[in-house]
């Protein structure tokens, strides 16, 4: 494991520790580092009206952006589960914003098993902004 990716992993781990996740017990932790280096970190925050939970991925992505930045690359994920844990759909799309697809995006569970796979892998066929374009 390199160095940064050490970082992210202990960033991931630690802020899992805040993840508020009373109806599913499932604590999710992620990392995301910006192109400018700095990494930032989100848990999952569940709602007692279920769909008003977010991820932990949306979390990191918005202290990014609240941050000011927009870029990332690099993402790190982990949660107690048997498999590594993937980004839902949603989440995919949201890294998509802020992310090329050759990102690598390494999902991780606490036994210590961790997959890599690459944005554009995880979200084929991803809805883009050329599809917004209709001139
Ligand atoms: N969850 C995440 O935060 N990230 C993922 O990648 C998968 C799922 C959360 C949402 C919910 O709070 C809990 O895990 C169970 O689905």
């Amino acid at each position: 494991m390199s160095q940064s990716q050490n970082t992210l992993q202990q960033q991931a781990l630690t802020v899992r520790e805040n993840a508020y996740a009373p109806y599913s017990n499932f604590r999710v932790g992620a990392a995301i580092r910006a192109i400018s280096g700095q990494v930032y970190t989100g848990c999952n925050v569940e709602n007692v009206a279920y769909p008003e939970g977010t991820c932990a991925e949306a979390g990191a992505i918005a202290a990014m952006v609240a941050a000011g930045e927009t870029r990332l690359t690099e993402v790190y994920v982990i949660a107690d589960s048997p498999h590594p844990v993937t980004p839902c759909g949603g989440c995919r799309q949201k890294l998509a914003e802020f992310a090329t697809g050759d990102v690598v995006i390494t999902m991780a569970n606490l036994d210590g098993a961790e997959e890599r796979i690459t944005l554009a892998d995880l979200l084929p066929g991803a809805f883009g902004e050329h599809h917004l374009d209709n001139s």
